[in-house]
């Protein structure tokens, strides 16, 4: 199948689309599943391909897993949990970190359990580090083989008191889905506490568990013996939202996101508003448009919840191209999340990166060599490019130049947008995008 798709741009995105459940919770609410003893329900769930590779993960360990895309459904029966071949766990696993969440349900209905090496996106290292030290303290043998790791519980597991050394989102979620069903009482303090972990503890709650959220980000769970099934409708995906909202300001559009919710993207509308966007909130969802007129530089620093998201960064960089003045963005979640600029520089973007903690507080790669600063310079007009898709979101955020840029560019590797956009082809096309797969 052809995987080149041919952008004209230079035309205002206008019109309505919808956003369905967040890719980042449906994900980890499926492997929630696998620790319930009778059948789960999740819905507003979007036909993505991560949604696939984890729905193909479930069956390969014995879970019956129906999907009824139309209406968003998923339903799971998990009374048959076995283990997987470790040659089909791999042949899956190359496109998604999800494998490594299977670890705590895993241990706790069979004992042991296998991770491949990891796929995800080029935006760093994304080591697993703080996840195989967190098994560790509940008890678990972590095991480096050639091919993965094997980890075993042997005595079972057991409540434990740990430290995060950085608020990572995977390692809360990896904690809160081993505690629920370990012996004891487990405390993490530094935890993560984005509103995908809060649906993920209101669907573990659902399912009999006992965890409790401090507003110092400590999070403690009184481990239960049994988990029941659950019945639960994914919040919005905010990424996406956003995603659409950084298109509308960097086309001079003007986008109603049907399904969009104001709670978990306060920090992104006020930035929203800062440069010169504009935005309706209604019940239906929000609507994101450029009013006309200037755009405004900004200084922006991305951090955990409540800051501003680090997947929110890409696209709004584009929309900061066609901003007045100089704009600094210094990226304090992930070291390597500023390579889809060079694309962007090609279009005549002028964007410079920098390996120093540029507007912000110093931050864990200050002192090393991570360009994870950046100036950008507008507004410059966009020229049309040929564009290989780095990762998800700086591939969608390359589309979104595209869009913006006179002429007719080539993107190519587009299927790595459909891991995380739902129907996004569709999507353009509803925003009047002239977008056509080439031969
Ligand atoms: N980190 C470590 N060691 C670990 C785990 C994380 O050093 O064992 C570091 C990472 O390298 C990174 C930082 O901690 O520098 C934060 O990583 P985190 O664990 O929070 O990220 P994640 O759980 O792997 C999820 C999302 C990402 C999103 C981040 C931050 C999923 C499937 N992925 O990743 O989403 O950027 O949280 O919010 O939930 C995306 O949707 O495009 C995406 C990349």
């Amino acid at each position: 199948m052809p995987d080149v798709l041919r952008v004209t741009g230079g035309a205002p995105l206008t019109g309505e689309i919808t956003v369905r459940g967040a890719k980042n919770f449906v994900s980890k609410a499926m492997v929630a599943a696998l620790l319930g003893e009778g059948p789960s329900t999740l819905r507003n769930v979007p036909l993505i391909r991560d949604v696939d590779v984890v729905a193909d993960l479930l069956r390969l360990h014995g879970v019956a897993v129906d999907y009824d895309d139309d209406a968003g459904v998923l339903r799971f029966d998990p009374s048959n949990v076995e283990q997987a071949h470790v040659r089909d766990i791999d042949a899956l696993a190359g496109s998604s970190r999800i494998p490594i969440l299977f670890c705590g349900p895993l241990l706790h209905r069979l004992g042991e359990a296998f991770i491949p090496d990891l796929g995800g996106c080029h935006i760093g290292d994304r080591p697993i580090d703080f996840h195989l030290q967190i098994l560790r303290d509940f008890g678990a043998v972590v095991d480096k083989t050639a091919t993965g790791i094997h980890i075993t519980a042997p005595r079972g597991l057991r409540g434990t008191k740990a430290v995060l050394p950085y608020p990572s989102v995977g390692a809360t979620e990896q904690t809160l889905l081993t505690a629920v069903r370990a012996e004891g009482l487990t405390e993490l303090s530094n935890a993560a506490t984005e509103p995908e972990i809060m649906d993920l503890i209101a669907v573990l709650q659902k399912m009999g568990a006992i965890i409790s959220v401090d507003t110092d980000r400590t999070i403690r769970v009184e481990g239960v013996e049994k988990l029941m099934g659950y019945e639960h409708t994914s919040l919005p995906d905010r990424i996406e939202a956003a995603s659409w909202a950084s298109a509308a300001l960097a086309t001079g559009g003007d986008i109603m996101v049907r399904g969009a919710e104001q709670p978990g993207m306060t920090t992104y509308l006020n930035f929203y508003r800062k440069v010169g966007g504009t935005f309706d909130i209604s019940d239906e969802g929000i609507r994101f448009y450029h009013p006309g007129g200037e755009l405004k530089s900004i200084v922006l620093e991305t951090d955990v919840h409540p800051g501003f998201m680090t997947d929110w960064q890409q696209p709004m960089v584009v929309a900061l191209t066609q901003a007045t003045g100089l704009s600094i963005i210094h990226e304090t979640v992930y070291e390597n999340r500023f390579g889809f600029t060079e694309a962007l520089g090609r279009m005549g973007a002028q964007i410079q990166v920098y390996r120093e903690c540029l507007g912000g507080l110093p931050c864990r790669f200050g002192q090393r060599n991570f360009n994870h600063s950046a100036v950008v310079s507008g507004p410059t007009p966009l020229r049309a490019a040929d564009i290989v898709v780095p990762d998800l979101r700086g591939g969608f955020s390359h589309l979104i130049a595209a869009l913006s840029a006179e002429g007719t560019s080539r993107v190519q590797g587009i299927e790595l947008i459909n891991r995380g956009y739902e129907h996004f082809m569709r999507k353009l096309s509803l925003l009047g995008a002239q977008v056509e797969m080439e031969d």
